[in-house]
């Protein structure tokens, strides 16, 4: 079976844009490959510095894939700083790595653009992602647009890899960008994103998902009003997460004059609501347990490892070194 290999990065609650766009894609993939996904902790150090946080995030991270559908027993979920192998092909890579490859990263640039100071590790962050997707030999690497140049990257490195020591020794990846691009509305009407913090949480409670449902702005017809659903968020949303037979019954109603806007928005809430409340109790269940967590964690980083030396000692032997 092929494999197809991506990092999530744990930088707090997912969102339905989230969802969508990335995880629903990924889940879906278990039909017809061997998946690894795994938690990309060490990526997340190099702006997270909140250990408190950094745990916390993996392990909402795992229990929300877990509680959507990920199966750890046929495919395998890990955490990246679990198998210290990857550092060490991070730095064969670093010494076949021109500087001039990293300068054009964009996330650098970005980077070099803002107002933080950027550490080593944003500018080596292609690297660690190369060794990250090298390690296992995967046949594809679902990522975001955001993400295509990083694996691209990668394939550069692992060719100038084999290059330098003429040998076909690490597999180039294909990079797969899902291109039913989604780009999922939040609250505001831009993009879901954490950083327009416009996002809906997939799993929070009902109360602050209501909170955040009626939230949304909408003009102030009047009750009797007929009003146009197609344009607006309400109908972004209730197209994505509500049955047909929801939207059109919806749709007639607003049509029609005498509903409201503010009880479209409870409709809404409630066809979100129940679009994942038989995952909510799983997550929530999945979540209290933080040693099934780890279990699940440890047992794939024992799997995953597996995979990982034998790789590196692949290249070990490549550069000079013994085989451990
Ligand atoms: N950089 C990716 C992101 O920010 C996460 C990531 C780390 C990753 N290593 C990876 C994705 C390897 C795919 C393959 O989302």
């Amino acid at each position: 079976m092929k494999r197809s290999l991506t990092g999530i990065r744990p930088s707090g609650n997912p969102h339905l844009g989230n969802y969508l766009g990335m995880i629903k894609p990924a889940l879906e993939r278990q039909a017809s490959f061997h998946c690894m996904y795994f938690i990309a902790d060490m990526h997340s150090l190099t702006t997270l510095k909140d250990p408190e946080a950094m745990r916390r995030f993996t392990y909402d991270l795992v229990a929300t894939w877990l509680a959507l559908g990920f199966d750890p027993k046929n495919h395998i979920m890990y955490r990246q700083s679990d198998i210290p192998e990857v550092t060490e092909l991070a730095w064969y890579l670093s010494c076949c790595t021109g500087m001039g490859l990293l300068e054009k990263s964009h996330a650098y640039k970005d980077a070099l653009a803002g107002d933080r100071e950027v550490n080593h590790g944003t500018f080596a962050y292609p690297v660690l992602m190369a060794a990250d997707i090298l390690l296992y030999e995967p046949d594809i690497v679902p990522v975001g647009k955001d993400q295509k140049q990083h694996v691209e990257m990668s394939r550069d490195m692992a060719g100038s890899f084999n290059a330098a020591f003429n040998q076909p020794v690490l597999k180039l990846p294909e990079p797969v960008i899902d291109e039913r691009v989604m780009s999922i509305p939040g609250l505001d009407g831009r993009k879901m994103s954490k950083s327009y913090g416009n996002e809906i949480p997939i799993f929070c409670s009902q109360s602050e998902l209501k909170k955040l449902v009626m939230s949304i702005k909408t003009d102030s017809s009047a009750l009797e009003a007929p009003k146009v659903l197609a344009g607006t968020l309400i109908s972004d949303l209730c197209s994505l997460f509500g049955t047909e037979a929801q939207y059109k019954s919806l749709n007639e109603r607003l049509t029609n004059g005498g509903l409201g806007w503010g009880h479209a928005k409870v409709e809404l809430f409630e066809i979100v609501d129940a679009a994942f409340s038989v995952q909510r109790d799983l997550y929530n269940q999945l979540r209290a347990d933080t040693n099934g967590l780890e279990q699940v964690l440890q047992d794939g980083a024992t799997r995953a490892r597996e995979i990982a030396r034998g790789v590196l000692n692949k290249v070990r032997e490549t550069v000079g070194f013994r085989s451990m």
